[in-house]
């Protein structure tokens, strides 16, 4: 096999038939982008395909659809001159080459026809303007104008056009950027880095649910901080996460610091990153602290507190969400919950009661593990005595909390008199009473003054009606 041959990459049955269904045409066609790049980095394999043809895209769609046996339906996207079809759990997606300039106000291309390296130039990035060749006679070639190679074996972001036109052209690619060297621990070469900086502003045009996409990829990284650190580097992380700006910086008032919580913030992301995949948790983890920047205060006595900071962060988790049009969901729910809670094991590690366990997995109910594995990312003291202690008192919390669990059952708390057997009891209909009596329940309960059962509920209801003036009937 020649030096530039990648037939290994076209293993795919599909590939003749696209080969088959040009040739019928009489147009080119190459695949290109993300499946090339993918299959040099040995990321496994893609499950999206990019098809360039020098002439229709729309034909090459149609013609392939026909050749392929299940006759798969085509999706026709005119204005922008694409297609795509399903087949064989693969996503192809077509497109004539184009020689493209963008309209500056709108990401809306205008579309001209062009030579494949055309369409190559006005690609992203050089590791994603690598095309093999689909074509009779140059069947698994790789067209390499703008030397992606090189740049993939250097580990190297670089735009082939100049990146001021690049990322000017469609400014989402700034952010792309960064996900693509944090994804693939690459670095940004400097010139694009320099141009992200000056262009930076641009990334008011792009709309929200496709940054919030690139951030998601960032935070599903092995090492997330790479990308927020970048964003905060180019300039880029005011009009995303102004939140996370606001925590940067190390303040001192008569010789006394706080931790700049922005760092800190990523080195607890990266440290969660480590330890789930649940996109939820690494973003709980991003803004755990949030609430810190207002919050802040200094008290002669006691030095710099954050009081309520968790409340507080947890009411801007609602706002930051819908600024980025995120889900208003459980998700955000979930972000919120995690965040209001983000102290409590830390109170509880001195001293481990089972009252105090038992409220904790009473408010936490099902997300008491993952507030765990929260509060575990969170030490990040660079003192190993202290890291180990911290480590240890978090690990007795947690093998706590599965005896507690085990004995009182309070992860999904049902009261174990219900409401309808305390108006029974005393004749009541709605009323104050049934909660102030259900409540009593509850409390002694997670205080630990009754065990979690039927008979001990139940004298407690009737000695808590006693209480209240009400008689059984
Ligand atoms: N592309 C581009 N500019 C963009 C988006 C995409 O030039 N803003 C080009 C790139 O050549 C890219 C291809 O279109 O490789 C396909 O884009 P997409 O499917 O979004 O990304 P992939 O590169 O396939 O990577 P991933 O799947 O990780 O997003």
């Amino acid at each position: 096999m020649s030096q530039n041959n990648y037939k290994s990459a076209l293993d795919h049955p599909v590939f003749n038939i696209l080969s088959q269904a040009a040739k019928t045409l009489d147009v080119e066609c190459y695949v290109i982008g993300g499946f090339v790049r993918d299959h040099l980095l040995n990321r496994g394999e893609a499950k999206d395909i990019d098809v360039v043809a020098i002439g229709s895209g729309i034909d090459l769609a149609r013609k392939t659809a026909q050749l392929l046996h299940e006759k798969p339906k085509v999706s026709v996207f005119k204005t922008y001159g694409t297609a795509m079809l399903r087949t064989q759990g693969l996503e192809i997606e077509f497109v004539g080459a184009r020689k493209e300039s963008y309209n500056r106000d709108s990401r809306n291309p205008v579309v001209e026809d062009g030579t494949l390296e055309d369409d190559q130039n006005r690609r992203d990035f050089t590791i994603n303007a690598l095309a093999i060749s689909l074509n009779e006679g140059s069947y698994g070639e790789l067209l390499d104008p703008f030397h992606g190679i090189e740049d993939l074996e250097n580990k190297i972001i670089r735009t082939p056009l100049d990146p001021d036109i690049t990322y000017s052209d469609d400014p989402l690619r700034m952010l792309r950027a960064i996900r693509f060297a944090t994804q693939l621990n690459f670095t940004i070469e400097k010139e694009s880095l320099d141009a992200i900086a000056r262009n930076k502003d641009r990334i008011e045009i792009i709309s929200k649910e496709r940054i919030v996409d690139e951030i998601n990829k960032i935070l599903m990284a092995d090492v997330p901080s790479k990308g927020f650190a970048l964003l905060h580097k180019t300039g880029l992380l005011p009009y995303i996460f102004p939140e996370l700006v606001a925590l940067q910086g190390i303040e001192e008032i008569e010789g006394q610091l706080h931790k700049d919580n922005f760092w800190h913030t990523l080195e607890v992301v990266d440290n969660i990153a480590q330890t789930t995949n649940d996109l939820w948790l690494r973003w709980a983890a991003l803004l755990h602290d949030i609430g810190k920047a207002p919050t802040k205060k200094f008290d002669k006595k006691i030095g710099w507190t954050f009081h309520a900071h968790e409340f507080v962060g947890s009411k801007m988790v609602y706002k930051l969400f819908k600024r980025l049009k995120m889900p208003l969901n459980d998700k955000m729910k979930f972000v919120q919950k995690m965040v209001l809670m983000s102290s409590r094991p830390i109170v509880l590690a001195g001293e481990v009661t089972d009252s105090a366990v038992r409220r904790l997995i009473f408010d936490a109910g099902d997300y008491v593990e993952d507030l765990m594995t929260l509060c575990e990312a969170d030490i990040t003291t660079k003192n190993p005595k202290k890291f180990k202690k911290y480590r240890n008192n978090f690990q007795k919390v947690r093998e706590k909390i599965v005896e507690v669990e085990e004995r009182d059952h309070v992860r999904n708390f049902q009261p174990p008199v219900s409401g309808e057997e305390i108006m029974e009891t005393f004749g009541l209909k709605p009323s104050r009473e049934i909660g102030v009596i259900k409540d009593a329940i509850k409390e002694a309960i997670l205080d630990g003054d009754i065990p979690n059962e039927y008979e001990a509920a139940r004298e407690l209801m009737l000695k808590k009606g006693k209480e209240l003036g009400l008689t059984v009937v």
